[in-house]
Formats: structure tokens, sequence, C-alpha cells
């Protein structure tokens, strides 16, 4: 099968595959904070670490066609910072929850019953039952290239200033991932679980 992009269904296909082919994706849980001080926060997949130094992520939004930004990507222009929780899979619901379309400046914390936790670089809040969080400033906002005949999504460009560790995760001075399994985004409505890790020394290590 070959087919050009928005071309799925002509080839067959009900939806499009590139989300299922391009998985496990990870799931950036973004919190954020208006200039009026509302708090939100939403789960992004189309999310990832870009660079180890200096340290960056990236997360991008759907267009919103004539109603504007979603709403933590308004956050984002307003404050310039944000924080990556990192899901488990204990808060897969929680994290499900806060994906709903709440009316701006409702908080999905609330509404998803999640405990708030400070930062330290950042003002804005972390979910304090995630295994980790990295606080981040707000490098630069990209627009990306518009299709002929539809909008175009937009995506943060961050730097990692702060990050939390829960103690209970850390083993033998290593993050065990297999102590909270997070949760990752596979195409469709698909999950999946890690819970089985392996290592592979590489050829020009000892
Ligand atoms: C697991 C998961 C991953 C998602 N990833 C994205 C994404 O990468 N980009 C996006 O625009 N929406 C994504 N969504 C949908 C948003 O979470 C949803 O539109 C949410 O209401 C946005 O919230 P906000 O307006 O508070 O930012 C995802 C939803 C789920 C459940």
């Amino acid at each position: 099968m070959y087919f050009r992009p928005g071309t799925h269904e002509e080839a067959g296909l009900s939806f499009s595959p590139i989300k299922a082919i391009i998985s496990p994706r990870p799931i950036g849980w973004i919190s954020s904070r208006g200039e009026d001080g509302s708090i939100n926060l939403a789960p992004y997949s189309y999310f990832n670490a870009i660079s180890e130094q200096p340290p960056m992520v990236i997360f991008s939004s759907a267009p919103m066609g004539n109603s504007g930004h979603k709403d933590s990507i308004r956050n984002v222009m307003e404050t310039e910072e944000f924080v990556v929780n990192i899901v488990s899979s204990a808060l897969g619901n929680a994290m499900n929850i806060t994906s709903g379309g709440l009316p701006y400046g409702e908080s999905e914390f609330a509404a998803a019953n999640l405990e708030i936790a400070d930062c330290e670089t950042v003002s804005v809040p972390r979910v304090a039952a995630s295994p980790a969080a990295l606080e981040c400033k707000l490098w630069k906002v990209v627009e990306l290239p518009k299709p002929d005949n539809a909008d175009a999504g937009i995506m943060v460009v961050g730097t990692i200033t702060g990050i939390h560790i829960d103690d209970k995760v850390i083993r033998d001075g290593k993050v065990d991932v297999t102590a909270f399994q997070p949760l990752a985004r596979l195409g469709y409505m698909d999950y999946a679980q890690i819970t089985n890790v392996f290592s592979m020394k590489r050829p020009d290590t000892d």
C-alpha cells in the first residue's frame, strides 16, 4: 500500500494511520498558567525530548480553526512557562479526564481530582502524583507551515529548567521506569504500558 498524506480513505483506511505508525509516543501532560492566574492541565502526545544540551522538549497542538488556540498554547504564549508531567499507568484515567474540553479558566486539576504541587523555577503548578515533572521555560512558538485548504498546527519549544523525580522510582541511582510504567500513546484510542525493559550494549562501549 502507498498513498499521499490526506488520501488514506481512498487507500481504504478509515483513519489516518500516521499516529499508529509513529508509536509508541510519550505523553507530555502539560500544566500551564494563564496571565489571569488560572491553571490548566492537558495531555499532548505530539511531545518529545529534542535535545540533551541544552535540555529541550517540544509539544504541538492541532489547529483550532477560527477559535484561537488550545488553552495550553494560549497560556504558554501568555506566561512563557509550562511543566511536563509524566503519566504513570496509575494516572491514565486522570490524564484522560484532563483531555476533556473545559471552558478556559476551569482547572482540569480539580476536574480530575489531582493534587497540585509547587515548582521551583516556574510559577506553574505540577501534578503531585506524577513520578516525574519537568519545569520548562518557553524558547519559541513555531507556527507550522499551512497546507493547501487547511489550517496548520503550532509547536512549542521549551528549555527544561528544573527536574522533579519521586524518590520512590529511583533504584541504584537510576530512574526505574518499571516502578511507574509510563503510559505511551499508540494510534486510534490505544495505549501501551512499559512493563518489560532490557538493555543492549552499544558496539563502541565497554
Ligand atoms: C493521550 C492524548 C494525547 C493528546 N495529544 C494531543 C496533541 O499532541 N496535540 C493536540 O492538539 N491535542 C492532543 N490531545 C487532545 C488534547 O488533550 C485536548 O484537545 C485538550 O482538550 C486540550 O486541552 P487544552 O485546551 O486545555 O490545552 C491529546 C489527547 C489525549 C487523550
